[in-house]
């Protein structure tokens, strides 16, 4: 990613059936793209989808994960996945062209998630211990910036979009009624058997056994699978096994004064 490349996006032309899932890394980005992909296209839903979930559902702003996509010239519908602020998606978003999908994340759960990935993802760098994350994490010194501007940004200029908000941990707790609001957001009907395939094969345990989805067929020199698997533990509360007391009363504190203002209510456990 550039900054040239991504100031070139935000003149992008959007058209209004284009679709743009937004998340803050480590957030629920794979299993939203592989919904996506298995609500709009029956064809994987029904053993086709043997397909790199990148190209599938391209990302915005790294053009490189796409073989240098031109996305001006890709056939529409077009689905795009991206990690970018508020402030940096194509503008035309803002006049309600296209659809804007955005999940959030409980952000103790996000920095675990984030702390494991720099792991297996070989440019990042990495944290000595994890005292050390938890500051880099609070300083928004991580790729995609600060949690807390990243979510407030998209909450707070909700009304200027076509969007529609999820939450990693009610796509846990109920996955069919997730996909339900995403195919009604879509205009897309699905009948209770697809509807059964789509719930199946976009499950944890079904994902982590899929090459794809575990980014198996990315180069070694972007993420080294013998050092842990990118389909993780995929579970909510699975901070409380890092952070100590003391950190998790600062988290809530800083948590407070950042967020308290806006209606957003985690499930944190
Ligand atoms: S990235 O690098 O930003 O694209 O990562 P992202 O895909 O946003 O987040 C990875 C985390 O999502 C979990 N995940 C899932 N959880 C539950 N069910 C399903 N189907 C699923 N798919 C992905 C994945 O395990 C990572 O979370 P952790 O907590 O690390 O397990």
């Amino acid at each position: 990613m550039t900054l040239e490349f991504v100031e070139s996006m935000k003149n992008l032309k959007v058209r209004n059936d284009d679709v743009f899932l937004v998340t803050y890394p480590k957030s629920g980005t794979i299993w939203t793209q592989q919904i996506l992909s298995l609500i709009t296209s029956e064809g994987h839903r029904n053993g086709t989808e043997k397909i790199n979930t990148n190209e599938r559902v391209p990302w915005l702003e790294f053009p490189q994960l796409n073989e240098n996509i031109d996305h001006n010239s890709r056939p529409s519908p077009r689905m795009f996945v991206s990690h970018l602020s508020e402030a940096f998606v194509p503008r035309e978003l803002k006049n309600k062209k296209g659809k804007v999908i955005y999940v959030m994340r409980n952000p103790k759960d996000v920095m675990k998630s984030f702390y494991h990935f720099q792991d297996i993802a070989v440019l990042a760098e990495k944290s000595p211990n994890f005292d050390h994350f938890f500051e880099k994490f609070l300083d928004g010194e991580v790729y995609a910036g600060k949690w807390f501007d990243h979510v407030r940004g998209w909450y707070t200029h909700k009304n200027d979009y076509n969007i529609l908000f999820l939450k990693y941990e009610d796509m846990i707790k109920d996955l069919r009624s997730t996909v339900k609001k995403v195919c009604s957001f879509l205009g897309i009907k699905l009948d209770d058997e697809a509807m059964d395939i789509v719930v199946k094969k976009a499950s944890f345990k079904e994902m982590k056994n899929d090459p794809l989805a575990n980014k198996d067929n990315m180069p070694e020199d972007l993420i080294d699978k013998k050092l842990g698997s990118f389909m993780r533990k995929g579970q909510v509360g699975d901070w409380k096994n890092l952070m100590t007391v003391a950190q998790n009363e600062t988290f809530d504190k800083i948590f407070q004064e950042k967020m308290g203002d806006l209606s957003l209510n985690f499930t944190w456990q």
